[in-house]
């Protein structure tokens, strides 16, 4: 479990305080190989924030920078900032305490620092000599990611019982003149989709008020774009970051009266003010965040390797190809649908086969999404043999088997909720709403984790061998309340979300080598806190290849491709209706990881042999898209085409995809598409792949890497949907 790396932390150093020129300041840097958060605590112990951007050489050069007067006047912005004092602010923390008062104004007291391979953590220690809060800032700085995680541990070292109102992971403070903002928001079968804006004066906020996440939420995500209009690719200075929380989430962009930028991100403080008893410790999820000068693409090369290297549970792993059952067979299914679906996933040489939606519950069977759910046991009226026969035939087959379940939810027609109607989320004397016919168990309550970890823990005893879980979630939380929390309602957000968690570790700990994806009614809950349990994600429901690649390349500025679930479906689906040629989705479905959903025997026999190269060719060179470097070339949000390639990391090999979205003039001639992160030097040889019909003059030849980034790689890609791949390996 790569993520769990840095957990064994070995001390190294204390103290590495930089005492600045006049001594008045202490310069705390927080530094990767190519960037630099530098802290710095004023004479009168307040922490301030210096800079974040590229490395300096040396952080001692900012005694007096920060007002450029001298260094006696004015203060730099607070590194944490506090509602009180003299600011006026967004605060990251404000507290109400027992006597009804706000004001929280915190000194520096100690920081340390220490090594774990790659990762320094520095630990800054802050505390309110008046209301003996104490807060831990912990930056942990990922070297060579060039990746900053952030989280604060809040502790009441009073006698009295206070209320945190607000209590974001972190505050980045920003210093430029014009900030560009792109970030994300969704519908179902339309996440992910960028939005962006010049930021003015005052306050943007993007939240999420939804409990669980689904697909209608905003992403914990962002992009800013510093002295510039719009988010570029390969130039720019560019700071991307993400929440890593899986719940109620609250990003804001506060550009104040100076110009600068402050970042907060953290659990949103919507109906949430937290108790904090004396003693107790409250801990926030992690704030990440990374630098690049080299625009959007640098910076989604850092997110990426981090999260492959960190923040993704079994990251960099391969993980395989598969036949879903739900576009083929939806509800309507016997065992031998199934098998001679698994039949086709074998000889198209798939790798595995996952059952979906619909096997479960007896006497509310699931023949449709209005019954059934909380009653995991098999429906033997439609798979009389059981699982684990099906199980058993799909690994007799050589593949892999998975199995759909959605545990944190409930249909009023099943047993659960006739046996625990106190379980699901509600509010008292309210008429309970109902979405895709469900309602939602109370995962703050812990006996509904132990069942919902119960449903997992079963799920897997129904063959002796089930490689992976499709764990979904199909509505948002509304009437929100829990009996089990009683006049607590205040935490009921926060602990639902850290219910999950729960779940998520405890089983994580009996199911360590298991796939689990993460599914949110599509591409809901796509956040770095759920990803620290989860494989992979279902990137949206709309498996409709035009769609799928504004999904997925905005998806893939913040997230990589290794946990992007992409597959091919029938035409037209039930999602959009867009008639693409079955070329075009595999060729779109390859750039993440390949997957199909649709009946493989209503294929033609044309078909079949363009899906069996595919899949042969995806096979051979998936390690690149599993762990290579991405390059965007094209932007389907700018233009009428989209083009993307992995390299791998020590440049060798690479793969290229180019989509034709819209039809083009032939007096215009074919688009040329500048390739990247190859090695100039070196030259490569290229080989267009899923050939349906050859559209590059230079495929089949070597080509110096030089000619490929700067020259003429120009397939002919005319009509709507046109689309081709090629493979290039250097000689
Ligand atoms: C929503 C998911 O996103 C789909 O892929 C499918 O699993 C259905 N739920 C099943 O109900």
């Amino acid at each position: 479990m790569k993520y769990l790396r840095h957990c064994g932390l070995v001390l190294l150093a204390l103290a590495l305080a930089v005492p600045a020129a006049s001594a008045r300041k202490t310069v705390i840097p927080v530094e990767t190989e190519h960037t630099a958060l530098i802290l710095s605590v004023r004479e009168n112990g307040v922490l301030e924030t210096l800079h974040y951007g590229n490395r300096i050489a040396d952080p001692k050069a900012f005694g007096g920078f920060v007002t450029g007067l001298s260094e006696d006047n004015g203060s730099g912005p607070m590194a944490y900032p506090t509602t009180g004092g003299r600011y006026l602010g967004e605060p990251a923390l404000h507290v109400r305490y027992a006597d009804g008062y706000h004001n929280t104004e915190l000194v520096y007291a100690a920081h340390q620092v220490r090594r774990n391979g790659d990762v320094v953590t520095t630990e800054i220690t802050l505390k309110d000599p008046v209301t003996l809060l104490e807060v831990k800032l912990f930056y942990e700085a990922y070297q060579k990611e060039d990746v900053i995680s952030t989280h604060a541990e809040i502790r009441n070292g009073g006698r009295q019982p206070v209320e945190l109102l607000n209590y974001a992971s972190g505050s980045l403070y920003l210093d430029a003149d014009q900030y560009h903002l792109t970030h994300f928001h969704g519908g179902w079968a339309d996440e992910m989709q960028m939005d962006g804006e010049v930021l003015t004066h005052d306050t943007k906020v993007i939240e999420s008020r939804r409990g669980t996440q689904v697909t209608q939420c905003n992403n914990p995500s962002f992009l800013v774009s510093l002295n510039a209009d719009r988010l570029q690719e390969n130039v720019g200075e560019v700071v991307a970051g993400a929440l890593a929380w899986s719940g109620n989430f609250r990003l804001s962009f506060e550009m104040d009266e100076s110009n600068r930028l402050n970042v907060l991100a953290g659990i949103s403080p919507f109906a949430s003010a937290y108790k904090l008893a004396a003693g107790q410790t409250f801990a926030t999820p992690d704030f990440l965040y990374t630098f690049s000068g080299r625009g959007a693409g640098q910076a989604s090369r850092n997110l990426h390797a981090w999260a492959r290297n960190f923040g993704v549970y079994g990251g960099g792993q391969i993980n395989p190809t598969l036949l879903n059952s739900w576009e083929g067979a939806y509800f309507t299914f016997t065992t031998e649908t199934l098998l001679r679906m698994i039949d086709d996933a074998a000889s198209m040489g798939l790798e595995m086969f996952v059952l979906d939606d619909g096997w479960f519950a007896k006497d509310y069977p699931r023949n449709g999404d209005d019954a059934g759910l909380g009653d995991w046991e098999v429906n033997t009226a439609k798979i009389p043999e059981g699982i684990d026969f099906v199980a058993s035939y799909a690994h007799d087959k050589g593949l892999k088997f998975g199995i759909w379940i959605e545990p944190e939810m409930v249909n009023p027609q099943s047993n659960l909720a006739h046996a625990h109607p106190d379980w699901v989320v509600q509010s008292p004397g309210r008429e309970l709403y109902q979405s895709r016919n469900q309602w939602v168990l109370d995962l703050s309550n812990p006996a509904v984790q132990d069942f919902v970890y119960g449903i997992f823990d079963k799920t897997m005893q129904l063959a002796p061998n089930i490689d992976y879980i499709k764990w979904d979630c199909n509505r948002t939380v509304a009437d929100f309340g829990s009996k089990y929390l009683g006049k607590d309602q205040d935490r009921f957000f926060v602990e639902y979300a850290q219910g999950i968690y729960n779940v998520m570790r405890r089983l994580r700990t009996k199911y360590p080598d298991t796939i689990v994806q993460c599914c949110s009614s599509g591409g809901g809950r796509v956040d770095y806190g759920a990803l620290k349990y989860f494989n992979e994600i279902w990137t949206s429901d709309n498996t409709d290849a035009f769609t799928r690649a504004y999904i997925q390349y905005a998806t893939n500025l913040i997230y990589p491709a290794c946990v992007m679930a992409s597959h091919v479906s029938a035409v037209p689906n039930h999602q959009t209706g867009n008639v693409t040629p079955l070329k075009f989705r595999f060729d779109m479905a390859c750039s993440g990881r390949l997957g199909m959903e649709l009946q493989p025997k209503n294929l033609t026999e044309r078909e079949r042999a363009l899906a069996d190269r595919c899949i042969r060719s995806y096979k051979q060179y998936r390690d690149l898209v599993f762990t290579g470097d991405v390059y965007r070339l094209a932007s389907p949000y700018e233009g009428d085409y989209y083009a993307l390639m992995y390299v791998s990391q020590d440049q060798s090999r690479a793969v290229v995809y180019t989509y034709c979205l819209k039809y083009q003039n032939r007096a215009v001639g074919a688009h040329v598409f500048r390739l990247d992160g190859l090695d100039p030097a070196r030259s490569y040889r290229v080989t267009e792949l899923n050939v349906d019909r050859s559209c590059w003059w230079g495929s089949g030849r070597t080509h110096a890497g030089d000619f490929l980034m700067n020259g003429g790689f120009n397939p002919v890609l005319l009509k709507t949907f046109d689309s081709a791949v090629f493979y290039l390996e250097a000689e």
